[in-house]
């Protein structure tokens, strides 16, 4: 029994900005934001590609097949820009997916961190019940607002992952450490919009959390950073990663030759990244995506190492190992262009877009204007009477 990936795919909306453009207009020198910050384009998601839309999206491109819709029985959607307090966006998912009615549906949250803690619960749950398959999706909008530090940070996404006894893509080891501690770096208050960050603490907080789950992952299994074939990170610019490595070669763990080696393979990590930016929860997975597909280091049998980190602050280091041909269950042609199939837009535009909020009437109604999208897409249609409605366009 291999308890990991059977399926992956991302889902990301079909807006974006240049971050040469977003220099321009900042007055701010492009490489910043190229090469200080790592990031290329940004993925920019207008009200009715809400999170569960995305996550709706991201579940569709999956493509389900009848028999693993009868065996989900449990769906975790992983975010940290949920739609309603109660309500999870999971049962949105269960309906536009037509998954079997036995199935549990709940959200979770924990920053950027709560797709981990998914999986590693997804994992005990298939261990004890085998014929089972867990469909987890880590759906995030990252708006810090405009001309914000964050800014040049945002992005939007979904990643979703079929999780099953019969791994076809990854295989996740059992063994891994999570690591804990209580911190204001990074967080969004429920009378807020947008975070409140310390940017410059988060950085630091990101580079300790990982030594933390590290240094323990260390402790607890005696491997060593060259045991591993590639290291890949939670993305919230691509810098971030690079500057992890790089705290790897400060303490030993690396010498200026693997440490070369490891950031070449993560440059190929990120390249999906650097096009969308940061998707708060699913930004690891969508790394991992960029990896299995267009990284040469993506072989049968490699050893994989990850870091997962959510501010606040929660980590996580675990590991996997690629599977006999799992090239063949990869969309690489299907994310290529989702990612060169989308309206460029000019930086007035993005920031009404980013300005927009959803007001509702007296009577709890609302009406998207639908014709800004891409046919065969899901989006918010219309709250009416306060009730949120999904349809394909
Ligand atoms: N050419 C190349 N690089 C340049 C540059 C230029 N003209 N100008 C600046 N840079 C580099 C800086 O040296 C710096 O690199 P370093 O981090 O390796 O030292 C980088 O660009 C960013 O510059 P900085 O002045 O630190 O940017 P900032 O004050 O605008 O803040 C963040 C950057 C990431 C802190 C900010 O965008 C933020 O708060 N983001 C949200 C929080 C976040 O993502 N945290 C991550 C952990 S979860």
């Amino acid at each position: 029994m291999k308890i990991g990936i059977e399926k992956i795919s991302f889902f990301t909306p079909p807006f974006y900005i240049e971050m040469k453009h977003l220099a321009q207009a900042r007055d701010v020198d492009p490489a910043k934001y190229t090469i200080g910050i790592g990031q290329d384009q940004m993925a920019v998601s207008p009200v009715h590609y809400d999170a569960v839309a995305l996550a709706i999206n991201a579940g569709i491109s999956l493509d389900l097949t009848a028999a693993d819709k009868a065996e989900i029985d449990t769906i975790i959607l992983a975010t940290e820009s949920g739609v309603d307090h109660s309500k999870s966006g999971s049962t949105w998912i269960h309906r536009a997916l037509g998954i079997q009615p036995h199935a549990r549906a709940i959200e979770m949250k924990q920053a950027c961190y709560s797709a981990t803690a998914a999986i590693r619960l997804a994992m005990g749950h298939i261990s004890l019940h085998p014929d089972k398959k867990v469909l987890v999706i880590a759906s995030d909008i990252a708006n810090y607002g405009i001309h914000t530090p964050g800014e040049p940070t945002q992005g939007a996404g979904a990643v979703a992952m079929l999780l099953s006894s019969d791994a076809k893509i990854m295989a996740f080891d059992t063994q891994s450490v999570p690591y804990t501690v209580e911190i204001s770096d990074f967080w969004r208050p429920l009378y807020s919009d947008t975070p409140f960050v310390d940017g410059k603490y988060s950085n630091q907080a990101y580079v300790e959390t990982f030594q933390g789950a590290w240094n323990g992952y260390k402790a607890l299994t005696g491997r060593v950073a060259t045991d591993f074939d590639a290291l890949l990170f939670h993305v919230p610019y691509t810098k971030m990663g690079k500057k992890t490595l790089q705290s790897l070669a400060a303490t030993g763990d690396l010498t200026d030759e693997t440490l070369s080696t490891f950031t070449a393979i993560y440059d190929e990590a990120v390249i999906y990244n650097r096009r969308v930016g940061n998707l708060y929860t699913g930004s690891l997975y969508l790394s991992l995506i960029s990896f299995l597909e267009q990284a040469e280091a993506a072989r049968a049998g490699a050893r994989i190492g990850m870091f997962s980190y959510g501010s606040g602050a929660v980590g996580e280091f675990f590991a996997g190992e690629l599977m006999p041909n799992f090239e063949t269950y990869l969309q690489k042609e299907r994310h290529e262009q989702l990612l060169d199939h989308r309206f460029l837009l000019d930086i007035p535009t993005y920031e009404m877009v980013l300005s927009e909020r959803i007001a509702v009437d007296e009577a709890g109604n609302w009406l998207a204007d639908t014709s800004l999208g891409r046919p065969g897409q899901v989006v918010l249609e219309k709250i009416s009477a306060h009730k949120r409605y999904y349809k394909m366009i």
